[in-house]
């Protein structure tokens, strides 16, 4: 993405950068790194002119000149003769931190937290919580499609509610679960993502309030915020479970438009709502006049066998959201919409300002996919359960003053860390091999500093490893007060 900064924008960034725990300018430089870093400015974006900043800040133009040349010398601001600075990533990490440098190239957009690319080789990844295609039977479906295609070919392949045969086995798949639906009651999208900015584009206008749970799905308090609506968070109670008088009272009070919750293997707390909760929440959504937007993204992801009804059994108002791309591959870029018919009609016509209809032969292998489901699941939920039990004896014996919740199921452990320290392990990180996605991500306002989430997603040696490099970048920054004293800082991040 390119484009422009302007200083309001970067200056509501930037929060209380100025906490005097060095010179002015090296403060403002490392925390305009963090939020590069962090994903919160993006990258090839031209910064405001030295004198705008400076004015904005109320800050000396030195100060600024000085923090933008320390950028340009680490990297991270490139340097075109008489045009303003841009953010980027240097090639190689600097070695700031007194740490081992990082060997390894870094790739911009795995830094900046662009989806779907790889860490470096050498850096282990815990910034995504994805799994690899489960890949002999993603395969197959696809072969399987290649066969089937003749037969559509002579159609005009445009379809914005998605192919018959998928949509039947989407609404089989929900009935069976215990929630009656119709082909009719499904849209086909690219993903879960696309899935909730269509709901949010046809239900939500600009300043509408969204209630979140906190923390939350990092996309989707990006696609909330980009569409200018206000997300409300009610806070996920320390520990287990939801709180749903919390939500209740937000609901009565603040009369979101819509609520969006993830119940199922939560990203990134990885809980289960119990039943009673599901019948309270849909209650009191109805009695609010709010939307209950249900993302079920992770909802095969059932590592303890323990049952739920989809949210959408307790009330034919529920508009949910699925996808293969836990269950199967983030890359088929599959996922659906589920709600009343006359609603997927509205769905679907505010689907053609964006695109027009899925790709064909994905959609008949997503059909052969979803028709089988339970073919791949165990072998992966037993690796996972193998990887959850490692990770949480890792990181109770190497990290002991760590306090890690034990998820029912996903692809995550929600960690509480000693000390506000998210955001700094996220930038060392690197230098000790790991890539990790920091707290705040997962929340408003710059919330979650004492948080860490991280995916059990690698097998339990390379688990092994990088819970070793975490103890490294903790101890490091126990070792260097001054250093975490700059590094940390959780700039408020601007709730639309
Ligand atoms: C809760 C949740 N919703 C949505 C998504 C995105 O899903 P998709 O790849 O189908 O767009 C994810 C991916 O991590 C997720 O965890």
């Amino acid at each position: 993405m390119s484009g422009s900064l302007n200083p309001t924008a970067l200056v509501r960034l930037l929060g209380g950068w100025h906490r005097g725990a060095g010179p002015a300018y090296r403060e403002l430089a490392d925390v305009v790194r963090l939020l590069i870093l962090d994903g919160r400015v993006p990258l090839d974006m031209a910064l405001p002119s030295e004198r705008a900043l400076a004015e904005t800040l109320g800050v000396s133009r030195t100060t600024v000149t000085a923090a933008y040349a320390s950028l340009r010398e680490q990297g991270f601001l490139s340097s075109r003769q008489g045009s303003r600075g841009r953010t980027c990533i240097p090639r190689q990490m600097p070695a700031g931190a007194g740490g081992p440098a990082a060997a390894e190239l870094i790739s911009p957009n795995a830094l900046a937290g662009a989806p779907g690319l790889a860490a470096p080789p050498g850096l282990l990844d815990l910034a995504y919580a994805s799994l690899p295609a489960s890949g002999e039977v993603v395969h197959r479906a696809f072969a399987a499609a290649l066969t089937e295609l003749p037969a559509l070919l002579p159609g005009f392949g445009y379809d914005a509610v998605g192919i018959a045969p998928l949509r039947e086995a989407i609404a089989a798949r929900y009935t069976a679960a215990g929630a009656p639906t119709t082909a009719e009651q499904i849209l086909v999208t690219s993903g879960a993502q696309h899935a909730l900015n269509i709901v949010l584009r046809t239900l939500a206008g600009r300043q509408d309030k969204v209630l979140v749970d906190h923390p939350t799905y990092p996309h989707a308090l990006d696609a909330i915020r980009a569409s200018g609506c206000r997300p409300v968070p009610v806070a996920l109670p320390h520990g287990r479970g939801w709180d749903v008088a919390g939500m209740e009272s937000a609901m009565m009070q603040q009369r979101p438009k819509m609520a969006y919750v993830v119940p199922d293997f939560h990203n990134p707390t990885g809980r289960l709502m119990t039943d009673p909760q599901r019948r309270r929440l849909v209650r009191a959504a109805a009695a609010a006049g709010t939307v209950l937007v249900v993302d079920e993204t992770l909802r095969e992801l059932n590592l303890d066998a323990v049952g739920a009804a989809p949210l959408a059994a307790f009330s034919p108002a529920v508009v949910t959201i699925g996808s293969l791309s836990k269950s199967h591959w983030a890359g088929l870029r599959t996922g659906w919409i589920r709600a009343g018919s006359s609603l997927i009609q509205r769905f679907a016509a505010a689907r053609t300002t964006m695109d027009l209809g899925g790709p064909v032969v994905e959609q008949l292998a997503a059909a052969h996919l979803v028709r089988s489901l339970d073919e791949p699941l165990p072998a992966r939920l037993a690796a996972l359960r193998e990887n959850r039990a490692a990770l949480l004896e890792l990181l109770g014996g190497i990290l002991p003053d760590w306090e890690p919740e034990r998820p029912d199921g996903g692809l995550s452990v929600w960690c509480r860390l000693p000390a506000p320290i998210s955001t700094a392990l996220t930038v060392l990180g690197p230098d000790f091999g790991v890539r990790l996605a920091a707290g705040p991500r997962f929340g408003l306002g710059g919330a979650f500093e004492h948080y860490l989430r991280i995916p059990f997603t690698l097998p339990p040696g390379q688990l092994e490893t990088a819970v070793r490099a975490l103890r490294s970048a903790q101890d490091k920054l126990d070792s260097a007060p001054r250093l975490r004293r700059s590094l940390r800082r959780t700039p408020a991040v601007a709730i639309a």
